[in-house]
């Protein structure tokens, strides 16, 4: 990035991704260094300071807060710590990345949205969809109406539990406590792709049921412990009305062990454009030239940075040097946040429920 600074970031929660995916890429970024680390769980903080060699640690935000001088805040805890976590770090003016979702109400959302304002920092969301090279190519076609009028979209974020696929070091049954859940854990990476490319949805119904009531964890350090799963709803088929003759389906979940469908499917007048294992296909109908069928879509631009989660760092430090938006904004997670509410509410009563949020 420009100029000689090297960002200080401060990472809170030591979980899978916090080990696997970001500190494993964070050498990758160039320009930062994290400096200190914070967990509840003193195992955690131990371990990251062996591994990493960091002897900044800390077992509460607050203690990390009063005594860390740092730049950004990377909040990977589990999901039912965020808007607390998120609130302490904006008001004390640090620019922060939050997994994903930021909070679990549009109230939860707005505060963060307006305490970031106020303490003029940057909030950069997850998901990270937006920033993905596919997603964004997607976006430009659709934006200049190489499919003509939307009329469909598709998409499926699902995957077997937390339990099942992954070995975990820590206990996954905070994922079937309220709070957290498939619908807050793996819809929420259906229903960015699918608003990002759509805009905001006007209206939403859900059918839901709690298919797996009892689990068992299958690898990692808690391999064998039985949950219970029977307090929140697993498996999910979602409707959303965007208006004008746009509508859109998702399948989400912890009930698909495996699966060969498509991710995201965007139809229109004159195509559609599927995303499947190995990329991503557009299929165009030209009646005036008389040509139909699936392209072997070239890139039209010379190729941006390599894309990795990481790299969303990268882009919170871009927006504050530039002063501007991150390309991962907490408008477009707050109106996701209405979204999986309101699904909550369509479930337990058959409703249709309109929405009310744009980004
Ligand atoms: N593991 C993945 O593959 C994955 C993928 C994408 C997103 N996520 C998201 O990342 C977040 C973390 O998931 P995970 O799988 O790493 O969970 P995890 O259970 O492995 O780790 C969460 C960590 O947060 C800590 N924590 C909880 N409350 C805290 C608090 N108040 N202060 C400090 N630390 C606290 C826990 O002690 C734990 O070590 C969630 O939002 C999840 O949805 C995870």
């Amino acid at each position: 990035m420009g100029g000689n600074k090297i960002w200080k970031i401060a990472m809170v929660g030591l979980g899978g991704i916090a080990e696997d995916t970001y500190m494993a890429q964070m050498p990758r970024n160039t320009g930062v260094e994290v400096v200190a680390f914070c967990d509840i769980k003193p195992e955690r903080t131990a371990h990251f300071s062996q591994k990493y060699g960091i002897d900044r640690i800390y077992s509460n935000v607050d203690d990390l807060l009063a005594n860390e001088d740092f730049d950004i805040l990377m909040d990977t805890a589990s999901i039912q710590a965020h808007y607390e976590i998120n609130m302490k770090a904006l008001k004390a003016g640090k620019h922060l990345y939050s997994q994903k979702p930021i909070g679990l109400t549009v109230a939860e959302a707005t505060d963060m949205i307006e305490a970031a304002k106020a303490n003029n920092v940057k909030f950069a969301a997850s998901p990270i969809h937006m920033l993905r090279p596919d997603i964004i190519e997607a976006r430009r076609l659709i934006k200049n109406g190489i499919l003509g009028k939307i009329t469909l979209v598709r998409a499926m974020s699902a995957h077997g539990g937390p339990e099942y696929f992954q070995y975990r070091a820590n206990d996954p049954s905070w994922f079937f406590e309220p709070g957290a859940g498939a619908l807050y854990d793996m819809g929420v990476h259906a229903l960015h792709t699918v608003t990002g490319v759509m805009g905001p949805a006007k209206a939403v119904s859900c059918m839901a049921a709690i298919s797996q009531p009892s689990r068992t964890v299958r690898s990692g350090s808690f391999d064998g412990k039985p949950i219970d799963s029977n307090k929140l709803y697993d498996n999910y088929m979602i409707h959303l009305d965007f208006g004008g003759g746009a509508i859109g389906d998702i399948v989400t979940g912890f009930c698909v062990k495996a699966s060969t469908a498509p991710s995201l499917e965007i139809y229109g007048e004159y195509g559609a454009i599927n995303f499947v294992q190995g990329g991503m296909k557009v299929y165009l109908d030209d009646h005036a030239r008389k040509i139909r069928g699936w392209i072997d879509q070239q890139p039209q631009e010379r190729p941006a940075p390599s894309f990795y989660q990481c790299s969303c760092i990268m882009d919170l430090i871009a927006a504050i040097e530039e002063d501007r938006q991150p390309a991962i904004t907490a408008e477009h997670a707050r109106h996701v946040i209405e979204i999986m509410c309101q699904v909550e509410e369509c479930a337990a009563d058959g409703t249709v429920r309109k929405l009310s949020t744009t980004f």
